[in-house]
């Protein structure tokens, strides 16, 4: 196993407290089950998302906007999640925060065309000529170096590689030789090189090596069929940005997929515009000859009213390109004003022309069922166990306050739980916590009341 090898871009999801969340529990006619794959009620905003999500697979949606607009801790983020679930890994979906526009090192546009691309699929289809099997021996041959001196240099490489139906002996360049080296090929691996580029590719160990008892974890695979020399149809699914940043500081090899190979911890600044233009061309180019499909996918953008006017400004115009994804914004503000501007008050922060041309899906609180039942799979996701009485009680405090506020009483509570020499949450934990701890509209009241004791 390599833990160094880091190839794909794709942002680590924040889950944690949506860990439970594996879809948007629909039946097959599209209509949400009450509780189905770690969701619980808000059926039509589930609903909605399905059908945004059988667009989304039919690309229909490129280029529109989805708002999840709702107060906090009405699901906004479990349900996007959710949707990111449904789509599955081959549709490409970025999740942001706003606030993550801000940074003094990156411009935020920047920081939003890259998360656009980011969420931009293609998937290419090459059909390459390689050269794959068991290696059965590698030998590199030295000769005197040109250049006088005593040191030897490697003139080429012998490699002998086997397949079920023979063994091929290959003379190979030494560039070639110094690929292996970082693969770490020996003999017995199963490999293939790539004949244009000269990209090696270590599969694993070949399975007649694997020993029973193994302490190292490695791969084995099957000894390859067919030819040592054959055509090949290789599939690819990338995202545009991992074409930037391949691209942007190329080593060695002339197409695009050889670029892929390399790819480098990202460094943000080196991408131009100029570099973008050009990938875009050679993009349009591939989907022109059909060896590449465009797949749009998500860009979820949470807490959207975190975005100035000069950000929204820019989506609007990045929408209207011709390889947008589909963006999907959530917020729980209701009318305020916008980011970077003195007085324009707009519904949800945004300013009105960009939300004329979005969808909105609704989600409304819970009632103290539904908050009962999301406390449930909650404290099972954290092992954690609480008696039925106990469970409704914080349901009905969740009503007063918010989901999520009930949501996070469950581990101090597990805690106390433990103190008292419990295995189980029981109603004198969900008391004793909801005193020692504060929700926001009872810290609110608090403050007003004694609002003279504390410092202006
Ligand atoms: N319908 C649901 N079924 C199961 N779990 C849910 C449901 N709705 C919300 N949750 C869980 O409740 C918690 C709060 O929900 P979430 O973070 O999605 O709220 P939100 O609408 O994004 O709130 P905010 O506006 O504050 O960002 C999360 O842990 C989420 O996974
Ligand atoms: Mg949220």
């Amino acid at each position: 196993m390599k833990i160094e090898e880091v190839k794909s871009t794709s942002k680590a999801q924040r889950i944690a407290s949506h860990s439970h969340v594996k879809g948007l529990g629909l039946d097959e006619n599209g209509y949400a089950i009450q509780t189905a794959a770690g969701l619980v009620g808000q059926e039509s905003a589930r609903e909605a998302a399905g059908i945004i999500v059988e667009l989304i697979k039919s690309k229909k949606m490129a280029g529109r906007a989805v708002l999840l607009a709702g107060p906090p801790g009405t699901g906004k983020t479990a349900i996007a999640l959710a949707i990111a679930q449904e789509l599955g890994t081959k549709v490409p979906f970025c999740p942001m925060v706003g606030s993550e526009v801000y940074s003094s090192e990156i411009k935020k546009t920047e920081v939003l065309m890259e998360n656009f691309r980011r969420a931009i699929g293609l998937r290419i289809k090459e059909t390459k000529e390689v050269y794959d099997g068991e290696v059965t021996e590698l030998t590199p041959v030295e000769t005197e170096n040109p250049m006088g001196g005593y040191g030897k240099t490697v003139s080429h490489v012998i490699i002998g590689l086997k397949t079920s139906k023979g063994t091929k002996q290959l003379k190979l360049d030494p560039s070639i030789y110094e690929s292996l080296q970082k693969e770490k090929v020996e003999v017995g691996d199963v490999i293939y090189i790539e004949a244009n580029s000269g990209a090696v590719k270590r599969q694993g160990r070949s399975d007649s090596f694997a020993t029973e008892f193994d302490l190292e974890a490695e791969e084995y695979v099957p000894l390859p069929k067919g030819d040592v020399h054959k055509k090949k149809e290789v599939i690819q699914d990338v995202t545009l940005h991992d074409l930037d940043i391949a691209n942007a500081r190329p080593q060695g090899g002339q197409d695009i997929m050889s670029m892929m190979g390399q790819l480098m911890k990202p460094k943000k600044t080196e991408i131009t515009d100029k570099l973008r233009k050009e990938i875009n061309k050679v993009v349009n180019k591939y989907i022109d000859q059909g060896i590449a499909e465009l797949v749009p996918g998500v860009l979820f953008i949470d807490e959207v009213h975190m975005l100035d006017i000069e950000c929204f400004t820019y989506l609007h115009r990045a929408l209207e390109s011709t390889i947008a994804p589909i963006v999907i914004f959530a917020t729980n503000r209701g009318k305020c004003t916008i980011k970077g501007t003195d007085d324009i008050v707009a519904p949800h922060g945004m300013p009105l022309d960009l939300l004329d041309r979005i969808m909105i899906i609704r989600t409304l609180p819970y009632r103290s069922e539904e908050m009962a039942q999301i406390l449930r799979i909650r404290s099972q996701t954290e092992s954690i166990q609480i008696d039925d009485d106990s469970l409704q009680m914080l349901a009905n405090i969740g009503t007063k306050s918010t989901l999520r506020y009930a949501v996070q009483l469950l581990t101090p509570g597990n805690i106390m739980a433990h103190i008292n020499g419990k295995e189980c949450i029981g109603k004198d934990e969900v008391e004793e916590m909801n005193q020692l701890f504060f929700d926001a509209k009872s810290s609110a009241k608090h403050l007003a009341q004694h609002e003279d004791k504390y410092m202006k």
